[in-house]
């Protein structure tokens, strides 16, 4: 769809809803829950709405072209910076529009990117106090130089990432000179964007950062990740660019992060720990968001269903159903948070963080509808029977994958979109960062441009096993 006719739609459909925040300040009761009646009414317009206010989070008025505002928030909190991580997740799912072409013409999208584009050749050489791993810029350019958590590592794979996902597209629509000359040149020193980032995450990657949250120092399941997405896809790309030593030395670089990866595979815990060595409990919604981050069907690095990450799922939903007032309620969905000890804000569930769940189990059932029969085991038996409720499991036991257990799973991610719809209220189409762990009125910053990308992501998913 032409930006300017979508603008105009929801224009349309904002004007009706115009009372706008009064959602948020509304008494939250059991019965305004439930409104699934006209729920796939609703996620048609949400979509629509996220796109619009995602898009006006990109190039606002006073900043460079190409930048992406994590939120219009300036004080309490102050984001309105360009995120690396924010910046590239989210024209991550621009990128995956022209694929999908629902709501854009390849012509707009390819507008947004070059913008991305040249802004990315605009911070990348500046030399901030993170180097390359620097967390966030001013919307001018300049590096953010005050005290911060930094570096970040996380920010130049996924940035590669979005980067590559692009130079795929435009290689096979024909327009692989564009790509080498402009994001991808085999040359050393590395000046083009995605052989820059590419460098950096080789050579750096075993150095302890920052985590995704800002706040950890060490080794993160999350960042080593997109770190081997990057190489994975890097590698692929340096060998049709016929740079051929740097496609060995990034595939040596994610052998090694591959094996770096099973670390957090901690047979104590039963799950995936987030980060290694420390003292919390490692359960953190930023172990799902690696799956999703770094999806890709013709590599996958590990699956939805493997037993691991089912562990995972479960005791990461396990610990946020004892952790918040909200979700002892009744209420269908669990609220979820970053991770359960998150003190930000006073800890709370977050949009991005229950769309991403949403996400997960649309991308699952996809999966297992591969499959006839799921064998379980002592890490998968917690979450099937919490998934299937009426009768305990036996390990070994091969579970039927039938039409009734792929609807239950569908119907769980739909959970947690009435969950974000509930949060977002009646009367709004607006997300904020996070919604109180109590009362679940919005909080922090409003508009978060990450959380309008993971609810568009969401639908994808949900799109894809429609189809
Ligand atoms: C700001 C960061 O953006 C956030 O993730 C973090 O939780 C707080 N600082 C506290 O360190
Ligand atoms: C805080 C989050 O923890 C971090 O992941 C994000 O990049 C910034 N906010 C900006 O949205």
């Amino acid at each position: 769809m032409n930006k300017k006719i979508l603008i105009l739609c929801v224009t349309i459909i904002a004007s009706i809803t115009a009372s706008a925040n009064n959602g948020i300040k509304r008494q939250i009761t059991a019965t305004t829950f439930d409104q699934s009646e006209d729920f796939e009414n609703w996620l048609v317009n949400q979509e629509y709405v996220s796109w619009v206010k995602l898009l006006d989070n990109v190039s606002p008025s006073d900043s460079l072209r190409g930048v992406v505002i994590a939120s219009p928030s300036r004080h309490d909190p102050d984001y309105y910076y360009h995120w690396v991580r924010d910046g590239a997740l989210v024209m991550n799912s621009v990128v995956q529009e022209l694929e999908a072409s629902n709501y854009f013409n390849p012509e707009e999208i390819n507008e947004l990117m070059f913008d991305y584009l040249t802004w990315v050749r605009t911070i990348q050489p500046k030399n901030g106090p993170g180097g390359l791993g620097e967390a966030k810029y001013f919307v001018d350019g300049r590096p953010y130089d005050l005290p911060w958590g930094r570096p970040q590592n996380d920010g130049p794979a996924l940035r590669a990432v979005t980067l590559m996902n692009w130079a795929s597209i435009l290689w096979k629509a024909g327009h692989k000179d564009f790509v080498l000359k402009n994001l991808y040149k085999a040359e050393l020193p590395a000046i083009s964007p995605i052989k820059k980032d590419l460098e950096y995450v080789s050579h750096h990657w075993q150095e302890p950062c920052f985590d995704l949250w800002e706040e950890t120092m060490g080794d993160h399941f999350y960042t080593r990740m997109a770190q081997l997405r990057a190489l994975r896809q890097g590698a692929l790309l340096a060998r049709a660019a016929n740079d051929i030593s740097a496609a060995e030395w990034y595939s040596q670089q994610a052998e090694q992060i591959s094996w770096a990866l099973g670390q957090h595979f901690n047979s104590s815990a039963g799950y995936i720990v987030t980060t290694l060595n420390t003292s919390r409990s490692g359960l953190d919604v930023a172990t799902v968001l690696a799956l999703l981050h770094t999806y890709d069907p013709n590599d996958p690095l590990l699956s939805f269903s493997n037993e691991w990450v089912l562990a995972t799922v479960a005791n990461v939903e396990r610990a946020f159903e004892r952790v918040y007032t909200l979700n002892q309620k009744g209420y269908p969905a669990i609220a979820i948070g970053r991770y359960p000890e998150d003190v930000y804000y006073g800890g709370n569930p977050w949009f991005l963080a229950t769309n991403a769940f949403a996400e997960y189990y649309y991308r699952l059932r996809a999966e297992l509808s591969q499959l006839s029969t799921i064998t379980i085991t002592d890490k998968n038996i917690d979450f099937f029977e919490r998934l299937i409720q009426d009768h305990p499991l036996k390990i070994h036991q091969q579970l039927p994958v039938d039409g009734n257990l792929l609807n239950k799973i569908s119907s769980k991610g739909d959970e947690f979109l009435k969950r974000t719809r509930f949060h977002i209220g009646p009367n709004s189409n607006s997300m904020m960062e996070q919604y109180q762990r109590d009362h679940g009125y919005q909080l922090s910053a409003k508009d978060l441009t990450w959380s309008y990308a993971s609810f568009i992501t969401a639908m994808k998913a949900r799109a894809e096993i429609k189809r």
